[in-house]
């Protein structure tokens, strides 16, 4: 059962947005804020319960950060809508004395850090993480760090939109070398911070990018897409320029995603995106859910899954390794963290027959130890 449920519903635009604690760790939890149309209460919870065990996962009892309890939010509005930051604003107001005491937030699907930076201030409050500066040592040096390590751009992508993607083709990385694939290749669903980042990362260790969706529908070359190219060409939300396409790269309908034919397969859009209904149609041997929650329960599929807490945790444990300062402010610090801490999950959970059952087991026993400790 989870700790606070709240629902809102906006008295403009009549959108409801919600928000749900999980639970607590030193009276704080953690968790991103995530607008689409059609996000449900269900949703957020199954996210907020996935954060906890995001949040434990990353339990090093050597470390400084002490993994907080997980929360989530969710608007359910069109992020395109003209009238999104004043929705955001508007929810974020509602939901600010919680911001202040129990619930530090980032970005999550359809929303950029940006525009929630930009509604926090519009509101008066300070930061959306502020639950957390009475549990630092040195508050001013904390926020410092963490504040250099947002100005950090590689390659022309900023380092927060890079962090959460790295760890995910870390995890494809070492999936894809425990299953032995010799000249993989890989198909990516949601081309945002999460899809854009593992594109990359993937890309430039070897892996032939061979097919891209976003909202709009998919691009495709068996001969491998101008990733680069195409990464700094999005728009703010993820979306592909389509003019920037080469000669032979293909452009298919949104519903034929999963008609690419690709070794690895990543979801980074939706979740629920692989099901009952089209999980026959998956053909990838390693699928890594950069999404959370993208491949339901009742999906039967022939692939090996990496799960999302395992996968795509490393944006959520960025912030907190470089805010507690187990890491410094720069790309090198926090990609080889993130390395070094995704590959050793990720080979854990693949040595037993369900890498999620694993997982599961491995966040309960890292919460009790927590809960014991705090
Ligand atoms: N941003 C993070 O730090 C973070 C961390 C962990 C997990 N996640 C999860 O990763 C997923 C993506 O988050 P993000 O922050 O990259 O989002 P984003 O808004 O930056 O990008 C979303 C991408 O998905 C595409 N998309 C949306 N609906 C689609 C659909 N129906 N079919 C195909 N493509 C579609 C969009 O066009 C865009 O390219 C979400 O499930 C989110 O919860 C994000």
């Amino acid at each position: 059962m989870s700790y606070l449920e709240v629902t809102w519903t906006d008295p403009a635009t009549h959108a409801k947005g919600y928000l749900v604690i999980d639970r607590l760790v030193r009276g704080v939890s953690s968790g991103g804020l995530r607008m689409r149309a059609g996000c449900t209460l269900d949703e957020v919870r199954g996210l907020a319960r996935g954060m906890t065990a995001k949040e434990a996962l990353n339990y090093d009892p050597g470390a400084r950060y002490v993994p907080l309890g997980g929360a989530k939010g969710g608007i359910d509005f069109d992020p395109y809508d003209p009238r999104a930051q004043d929705v955001l604003t508007d929810y974020l107001h509602a939901m600010s004395p919680y911001v202040e005491r129990f619930w530090t937030l980032g970005e999550d699907l359809g929303l950029r850090q940006s525009a929630i930076d930009e509604a926090i201030a519009k509101i008066g409050l300070r930061s959306s993480i502020q639950a957390v500066y009475p549990l630092l040592d040195d508050e001013h040096e904390a926020r410092r760090r963490l504040a250099d390590a947002f100005q950090v751009t590689v390659d022309g992508v900023g380092l927060d939109e890079l962090v959460g993607g790295y760890g995910v083709a870390q995890a494809a990385l070492t999936g894809i070398e425990h299953l032995g694939l010799s000249n993989p290749t890989a198909f990516v669903q949601g081309f945002g911070s999460m899809g854009g980042a593992t594109a990359r990362y993937l890309a430039r260790n070897g892996v032939r990018v061979v097919g891209l969706a976003d909202v709009h529908g998919v691009v495709a070359n068996p001969d491998g897409l101008d990733v680069e190219t195409l990464l700094l060409s999005r728009d703010p939300h993820g979306g592909i320029d389509r003019t920037k396409l080469r000669d032979h790269d293909l452009q298919l309908p949104g519903d034929q995603w999963l008609d690419v034919e690709a070794d690895v397969l990543v979801p980074a859009a939706t979740s629920y995106a692989i099901n009952a209904d089209n999980a026959h149609r998956v053909r990838a041997k390693l699928v890594v859910e950069a999404a959370n929650m993208p491949v339901t329960e009742d999906a039967r599929l022939d692939a090996v899954v990496i799960p999302d807490v395992v996968a795509n945790s490393a944006t959520n444990s960025w912030w907190w390794w470089t805010l507690f300062g187990d890491i410094e402010a720069t790309a090198e610090s926090a990609f080889a963290k993130i390395a070094t801490t995704t590959r050793r999950l990720t080979r854990l959970v693949l040595a037993e027959p369900s890498p999620r059952a694993a997982a599961r087991r491995i966040a309960a026993e890292a919460t009790e130890e927590i809960a014991r400790r705090f």
